[in-house]
């Protein structure tokens, strides 16, 4: 008599626990949905906020995140296409705003978007996604300091090749007080995504961004408009993998922003 009634007992306790582990498990999905929905829509807000930002308001009449082509190219430091953003003003393109990697920031990864007018010239920077050390190289971040609007109307021409580095090697941009690295690493970047914008401004530019558009996956390793393969779209808007925010919930791996 008592065995049964321990075999009855133990399996109720095993379907409790069966239950628990179900319902927990369940409960851990959801949540990690719920959370991972809000990180993407954190994320949108924050390029939403980067790229308005960038470009001022009425110099482009259409929805940045819906107008992007996906781009791969050792220029911009990706070994996978990341989307770039074409403002589009009155049914003409009017910049052109890029996603680039400093590959040599002092802690990793530097990720940024570029801002470039049709003519050549920087719109805006900012920093998306970077690991560098509080109160040293952080200053690249607008929060913490305005010197990454120094790149503002700068160009190729402007200045010359030489100058696009910190003075501490002759530039023309500041380091920071006991930082060089960092600012060196973001000049690096911007200047290269100046070349690939002036290598591609044809194809760019002759993006319009809309339904069926394509997307200009240039091959790693290779700069040249001749090396370009067309895809098809990049779709409406970047995935958690292909951008990293400065929200501290998301950090910066290799090149995978
Ligand atoms: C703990 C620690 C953190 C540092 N973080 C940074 C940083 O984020 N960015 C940076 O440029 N330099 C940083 N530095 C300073 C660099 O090591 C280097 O001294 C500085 O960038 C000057 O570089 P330079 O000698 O090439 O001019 C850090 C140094 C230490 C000890």
């Amino acid at each position: 008599m008592m065995l049964p009634e321990i075999s009855r007992s133990m399996l109720k306790n095993a379907a409790v626990l069966g239950l628990f582990a179900v319902v927990t498990v369940g409960a851990v999905t959801l949540l990690q949905q719920g959370t991972a929905e809000r990180i993407q829509a954190a994320e949108r807000a924050a390029q939403v906020r980067a790229l308005g930002e960038i470009l001022p308001t009425g110099s482009y009449d259409n929805h940045l995140l819906d107008n992007s082509v996906l781009i791969q190219d050792r220029l911009l430091g990706n070994k996978s296409p990341l989307p770039a953003y074409i403002a589009i003003k009155d049914g003409r393109p009017s910049a052109v705003i890029l996603q680039a990697i400093a590959p040599d920031g002092y802690s990793g990864a530097i990720h940024l978007l570029v801002g470039i007018h049709a003519d050549g010239r920087v719109a805006g920077v900012r920093v998306i996604g970077h690991r560098e050390t509080p109160g040293l190289g952080d200053k690249i971040d607008l929060a913490k300091s305005p010197w990454i609007r120094s790149f503002e109307g700068k160009s190729l021409s402007n200045p010359e090749n030489a100058g696009w580095a910190v003075k501490k090697d002759r530039g023309e941009f500041d380091q920071f007080a006991g930082a060089t690295i960092t600012p060196r690493a973001v000049v690096g970047a911007v200047h290269r995504a100046l070349h690939y914008f002036d290598a591609h401004k044809a194809e760019l530019l002759a993006v319009d961004g809309g339904p069926g558009a394509a997307a200009i996956d240039t091959l790693e390793g290779r700069s040249e408009p001749a090396a370009a393969t067309v895809h098809s779209r990049a779709g409406s808007a970047a995935t958690r993998d292909e951008l990293h925010t400065t929200e501290p919930e998301a950090e910066p791996q290799g090149d995978q922003p």
